[in-house]
């Protein structure tokens, strides 16, 4: 398994995944165009014999040394075997590189993925209600 950036032929691959993970909450494919043309260092894939079974996406933002993690995620079928937590710590070293040291996620409280965040070092930094939807808040996470 190789973890590399993504070029502009990976990118509808990338959306299947995204669609995969997060139904009518995805991004659509026009943003994650926009994204790669605006951070093409922090949209990284996990490729597998050319099949790609994970993604994560991650920008600089504005604020001096802050990043964000946009997106994480990995085929259905490839969970579970450490995919996810390869492709989080890329990103985080990526944003590193660029000179971020606050880095920020934004993730539903009930997500078993809150785990693996606590694992690499985010805590929990606030919680905004209607996030998603009536009824359905986000956690916002922070790892510094
Ligand atoms: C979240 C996601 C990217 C994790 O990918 P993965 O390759 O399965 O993760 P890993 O195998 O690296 O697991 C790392 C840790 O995550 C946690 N974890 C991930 N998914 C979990 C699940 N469904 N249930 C319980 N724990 C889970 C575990 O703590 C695990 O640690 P362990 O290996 O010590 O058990 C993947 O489940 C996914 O794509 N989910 C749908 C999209 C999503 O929710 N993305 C995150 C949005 S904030």
């Amino acid at each position: 398994m190789n973890i590399r950036t993504a070029t502009r032929a990976d990118l509808a691959a990338v959306y299947g995944l995204e669609c995969d993970a997060f139904g009518e909450h995805g991004y659509p494919d026009f943003f994650l165009r926009q994204a790669w043309d605006l951070w093409p260092g922090s949209l990284l894939v996990a490729e597998e014999k050319s099949e790609l079974l994970g993604y994560v996406l991650a920008g600089r933002g504005e604020a001096t040394g802050e990043g964000w993690i946009l997106s994480l995620a990995v085929a259905p079928a490839a969970r579970g075997q450490g995919l996810g937590r390869q492709l989080l710590q890329a990103a985080v070293n990526a944003l590193e590189s660029q000179g971020c040291r606050k880095i920020k996620l934004t993730v539903l409280p009930d997500n078993p993925a809150l785990q693996l965040y606590r694992r690499l070092g985010f805590a929990e930094a606030g919680r905004e209600e209607d996030y998603f939807g009536p009824g359905e808040p986000r956690l916002v996470m922070v790892k510094s």
